[in-house]
């Protein structure tokens, strides 16, 4: 695989579309500082092509449009990772924007670009093995669990539900994010519900894995021998929907977490079929990221006002910028937001965010949920 800097700006951005895509045009000499290269993870689920991806692009050309730029989606697999940060450094990448699919895996690419010199914004995810990222930029990952288990509480607990039996689905293990979100929703959880048959993880989170996850816990538990799902995020939730729905479950009655505020997760959301969701907003998030990127690219000290926190990664506390996560639900009740109020508000899949949100052609119920919960 190839992949060289073209000026950023438009004619790059569009020549490297795809996951394992490569750019073709060589830097030309007018390009100012050292190259930015965003690495993103996966396409299984919608963000990073949807949200992150664009709206960083969007930012470095606002902040710093003549540093030649490249972007790769590795396509769920660490090796084809690690190759495409190879080439970018090999051709002349000066800061790595790095959503690592796998954390320690990652450390190595860490470690390769500080011994050249090369700056390392660990994006959304932490790198860990043994490895010291210059900067760390997510959402505080713990909260987002625990966002997810106290509402999915609170609901049992309003459908007077004691000591629920819950299916409980994690995010993959190689994900430091997917444990922060177990450990909050433990912390949410433990003691007032039951896991049923066993607490289990989509292995690369596929949501095919979370369909054969909550396949096998039907087949053991039966189709009425469980109360509600944690699942951690809403590629995993929409496996975990189709196998409900196909082996004849009614998921109206058994409340489902999810997280990214996928369009189908709020659509399922206003139809009943999921409970709530913990909407993340990209946008500050790829825009922090963004920022941090252009600074380092061009010699200059990042805004220390942008970095409010530190994370340690098991070597050191990397300087960070943590943002705070929402849960929401329909009708915003349980001290979470409606989607009128925080999706629709912030026109999150764009200026027509209602029209995709309320297509009657995706469901015929939209419409009439859209007008039930105020969605407009
Ligand atoms: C992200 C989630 C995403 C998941 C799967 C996590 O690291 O924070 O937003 O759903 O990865 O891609």
């Amino acid at each position: 695989m190839k992949l060289r800097f073209s000026v950023a700006g438009l004619a790059a951005i569009a020549i490297v579309a795809g996951a394992c895509s490569s750019g073709a045009t060589a830097a030309p000499s007018g390009a100012a500082g050292g190259g930015i290269a965003l690495l993103l993870p996966s396409v299984d689920a919608a963000r990073y092509e949807a949200a992150d991806r664009p709206d960083f692009e969007a930012k470095i050309k606002e902040l710093c449009p003549t540093v030649a730029y490249a972007y790769n989606n590795a396509g769920g697999v660490a090796a084809t990772q690690q190759q495409q940060a190879e080439a970018a450094i090999t051709n002349g990448a000066k800061v790595l924007v790095l959503d690592a699919q796998d954390g320690d895996a990652a450390g190595k690419i860490v470690t390769d670009a500080a011994a050249k010199g090369i700056k390392v914004i660990s994006y959304d995810r932490l790198i860990k093995g043994g490895s010291k990222p210059d900067y760390y930029i997510s959402f505080d990952n713990e909260s987002v669990g625990k966002l997810q288990g106290t509402a999915l509480l609170a609901k049992l607990t309003a459908n007077g539900k004691a000591m629920a039996k819950v299916v409980w689905i994690n995010g993959s293990p190689k994900d430091n994010n997917a444990l922060l979100f177990a450990k909050g929703a433990h912390s949410a959880l433990d003691g007032k519900v039951t896991i049923v048959p066993s607490e289990t993880a989509m292995a690369n989170w596929k949501p095919e894995e979370a369909q054969q996850l909550m396949e096998a816990a039907i087949t053991s538990l039966g189709k009425d021998g469980f109360d509600a799902v944690y699942v951690a995020n809403d590629g995993g939730a929409g496996g975990a929907y189709a196998a409900m729905k196909s082996n004849g479950v009614d998921v109206t009655t058994k409340p489902m977490t999810g997280q990214d505020a996928e369009l189908s997760a709020v659509q399922r959301i206003l139809l009943g079929q999921q409970y709530m969701d913990v909407y993340k907003a990209i946008k500050p998030e790829a825009e922090a990221a963004a920022t941090l990127a252009c600074a380092l690219a061009t010699g200059k000290t990042p805004d220390a006002a942008l970095v409010n926190s530190k994370v340690n990664n098991g070597t050191i506390d990397v300087p960070s910028v943590l943002l705070v996560p929402i849960a929401i639900t329909a009708d915003g009740a349980n001290g979470t937001k409606s989607i009128q109020d925080s999706v629709v508000a912030d026109k999150f899949y764009g200026a027509d965010s209602v029209a995709k949100i309320c297509d009657a052609k995706v469901d015929a119920g939209l419409t009439a949920a859209c007008a039930k919960f105020g969605v407009k």
